[in-house]
């Protein structure tokens, strides 16, 4: 009587019974749900994989803006904007030289490729890209690192005419025009916020809710837009952190095998004394890959969910208490066999003074975090969290394979359909 269940709706059964046992846990255990924001002005990791939301680009509105005279010759702002069509090959910066050399207007949708000319320029300071989404991800990583910006436009470009973005005397997009006044983004974590409500109600919370990375990894196990559930716990340290993420992952996906817990230092020493060849280098310092995790979890401790903790703070977020070794910091990954790292959390550096030097040290914009130093400044607590992607819970449950097929409308590099 039954037509078998296509593989898409049982996965979305199975993801509609995990969002409910989470907010069953987390209601159960004491916690309130909190709506961190989706646009936001903080990067939370630090790590510049944010997507920008601008309405400079006043694609497919009609609406002029108003320009000084100078602004409406084309070629004005050819040292600051290029703006280029859907294909641009790995070339790129050689290719986009050559019109800024010459001066002459790059036409939209125009094929930027080819490796001739001149040798690539090294800086890209003060130069914006506009872009349309498709190619924003293959070359944000370029142009950042050149210091340029990438400027996203949300329409066809054919509707986004240069000289409708307003700029600077200096000739620079000027921010102060743009909907919020400064540049704005999608949420990479809603942590900092949670932080805030942990501190506020001396209590714990959880967000749930969507997130963006502008990361460009086309893997099985990597969204542009996935979900992320976030606990934070305040008057907690890392090891009640770690007990949190292991009550939550027993309780929704039936996990009754003991957990590992082992430090990152004795990770390290673990893969260097297997026997395995890893296709990255192991070596103190460096970040764990993939590769790495699953010998850990799969076959080092076949197949229970391991826990490392006390990292390096060199490949760790800003927000990371340092421990008293002045090397790690106090941070934890959990790791599940397929698919690696589940979770990530840490206990947050509640003290002023280590988190302002953090901040400088890393070149981080402390004007930008002033709320978040406010929340040390007048007084806190020690806290925790940790953030579990969700689509990967809904993997490991389910055992499907490639993470798009772990969401209804998948979105990843080059691809934002339906
Ligand atoms: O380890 P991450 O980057 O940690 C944070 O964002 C912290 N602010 C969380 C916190 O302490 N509140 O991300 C957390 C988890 C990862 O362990 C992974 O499961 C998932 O989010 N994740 C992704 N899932 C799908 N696609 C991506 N591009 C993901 N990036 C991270
Ligand atoms: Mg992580």
């Amino acid at each position: 009587m039954f037509e078998e269940p296509y593989l898409g709706t049982l996965v979305t059964r199975v993801r509609n019974a995990l969002a409910y046992a989470t907010h069953k846990f987390f209601q159960e255990n004491g916690f309130v749900w909190i709506s961190s924001p989706i646009i936001t002005a903080s990067d939370c990791e630090g790590a510049g994989e944010q997507f920008c939301v601008t309405t400079l680009c006043a694609a497919g509105t009609g609406k002029k803006r108003n320009f000084k005279k100078e602004d409406q010759e084309p070629h004005s702002m050819l040292k600051q904007i290029v703006r280029c069509g859907l294909h641009i090959s790995a070339s790129l910066l050689v290719a986009i030289q050559e019109p800024i050399s010459k001066g002459l207007d790059q036409p939209a949708g125009s094929h930027l490729s080819g490796s001739t000319g001149p040798a690539p320029i090294t800086s890209f300071k003060d130069l914006v890209l506009v872009v349309g989404p498709a190619v924003a991800q293959s070359v944000s990583t370029d142009v950042a690192e050149k210091g340029g910006n990438i400027l996203i436009s949300n329409a066809g470009e054919s509707d986004c005419p240069l000289n409708s973005i307003p700029t600077t005397e200096e000739g620079n997009v000027d921010w102060s025009q743009d909907f919020f006044g400064k540049p704005a983004f999608l949420t990479v974590s809603g942590q900092l916020n949670a932080e805030t409500y942990a501190s506020a109600f001396s209590d714990v919370v959880y967000t749930f809710g969507p997130t963006f990375r502008a990361e460009n990894s086309n893997t099985s196990r990597h969204l542009a837009e996935f979900w992320m559930i976030e606990p934070e716990l305040a008057f907690a340290d890392l090891n009640d952190d770690m007990a949190c993420a292991t009550a939550y992952l027993q309780y929704v996906a039936v996990v009754e095998k003991d957990f590992i817990q082992l430090t990152y230092s004795d990770a390290v020493e673990l893969l260097l004394k297997s026997k395995k060849k890893f296709e990255f280098p192991v070596k103190w310092g460096l970040d764990l890959q993939s590769e790495h995790e699953r010998y850990i979890t799969e076959i080092a401790f076949g197949g229970r969910p391991v826990i490392i903790r006390d990292y390096p703070k060199e490949i760790k977020a800003f927000y990371m208490r340092q421990n008293d070794d002045g090397k790690t910091v106090a941070a934890m990954d959990l790791l599940v066999p397929r698919v690696g790292e589940l979770i990530g959390g840490s206990q947050r550096e509640e003290r002023l003074d280590y988190l302002e030097s953090r901040l400088d040290e890393l070149k981080l914009n402390k004007d930008s975090y002033w709320w978040y130093l406010d929340l040390r400044r007048f007084g806190s607590v020690p806290h925790a969290g940790f953030g579990l992607g969700f689509e990967r819970l809904v993997q490991f449950a389910t055992g499907i394979e490639n993470i798009r097929d772990a969401i209804p409308f998948p979105r990843s590099p080059g691809s934002a359909d339906f």
